[in-house]
């Protein structure tokens, strides 16, 4: 920690097309959004100290045993946080956000990424990504991919990020004129996301080691696994992937349209190969689907609950919330 106060801003994020491809060595197309979390650090003493704005309690971290275990609600974060920068000194402060939390748009990615750069993180956005992914895998214990680290960290103003989670190399892919990106909430929060997450993760691992990396695998090696549940697994890593790189080549051209249809087809895969659904994201996905002006929908995130994205026309949805692409994360004043 540097001896003078510090503050940073980190954006929580959308993904626009990709689920569960990034621990897989796939593509992913998040935005940053302009919303986030900032975090104000004053030095002194032998322990992190942060208190909130949006949520109860303080969370208390010694500097030289920051243990997640015996932390409770967000101060686990702000644990694993402390975990990974290794600070020599304490901090206190306070954090606060214009992010829902727990509506999966990456609030915990927000802090997370905030905080390691509010404690004074000298390397680029890749290397503050994947610090605060080991953060946020140290809390929660899901073993996360870095999709939503690295667009929080990375993020471009107007713009998505085409991740390719093989090299972690990004460009970004900027959002065309003449649409809107509106993200609206299942009314369901995810709570059994932690274990079901875990499992279709090792579900792609048992893949990979019969038929090799899924970024380099096609359909036809995963029509040749025996285990149906572990085919349908393996067969949405593999179209999703192309579905992204379509993707972002036709917003690149501003084929809207067609991103819409990708969307939806991204939807179908993530409900009936990968199973990560449900009643509640489908139906939402149903309806925004067949409203006028609505290019396509799809749940977003790691699903079991959470948010749909919808792409539409300006101002043809008028539920949930518009957002912009904004700028990664950054130190302030
Ligand atoms: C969560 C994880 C990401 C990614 C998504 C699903 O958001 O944190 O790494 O795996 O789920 O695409």
């Amino acid at each position: 920690v540097s001896a003078a106060a510090s503050a940073a801003f980190a954006p929580g994020r959308v993904n626009l097309i990709g689920d569960h491809t990034d621990y897989t060595g796939g593509w992913v197309l998040p935005l940053a959004i302009e919303q986030g979390t900032t975090v104000r650090l004053a030095p002194g003493g032998d322990t992190v100290r942060l208190r909130s704005a949006d949520e109860p309690g303080e969370a208390v971290v010694p500097v030289g045993r920051p243990d997640p275990a015996a932390a409770t609600g967000w101060a686990r974060y702000v644990a694993g946080c402390v975990a990974e920068a290794a600070p020599t000194t304490g901090a206190a402060g306070s954090v606060s956000t214009t992010l829902p939390i727990g509506a999966g748009l990456s609030s915990s990615a927000a802090l997370e990424v905030a905080l390691i750069l509010a404690l004074g993180h000298t390397g680029g956005p890749l290397e503050l990504a994947r610090a605060a992914q080991r953060a946020e895998q140290r809390a929660s214990g899901v073993p996360c991919g870095l999709m939503d680290q690295l667009a929080s960290a990375a993020g471009v103003d107007g713009a998505a990020l085409l991740i390719d989670c093989t090299s972690d190399e990004f460009r970004p892919v900027p959002i065309p004129d003449g649409c809107e990106i509106r993200v609206v909430h299942s009314g369901q929060s995810r709570t059994l996301a932690g274990s079901a997450y875990a499992e279709r993760r090792a579900q792609c691992e048992a893949a990979a080691r019969l038929i090799g990396p899924l970024r380099q695998a096609g359909l036809d090696d995963a029509g040749a696994i025996g285990d149906p549940a572990i085919q349908r697994r393996a067969r949405h890593v593999i179209s999703e992937n192309a579905r992204v790189l379509a993707a972002a080549d036709r917003l690149t051209v501003g084929d809207l349209a067609a991103v819409g249809e990708l969307m939806k087809r991204s939807h179908a895969s993530l409900r009936d190969d990968f199973e990560v659904s449900s009643p509640a994201l489908d139906g939402l996905v149903e309806q925004l689907s067949g409203r006028p002006g609505v290019f396509g929908a799809r749940l977003t995130g790691a699903g079991f609950g959470g948010c749909v994205v919808a792409l539409t026309e300006p101002g043809a949805l008028d539920v949930g919330w518009a957002v912009r692409a904004g700028a990664g994360a950054h130190r302030l004043g």
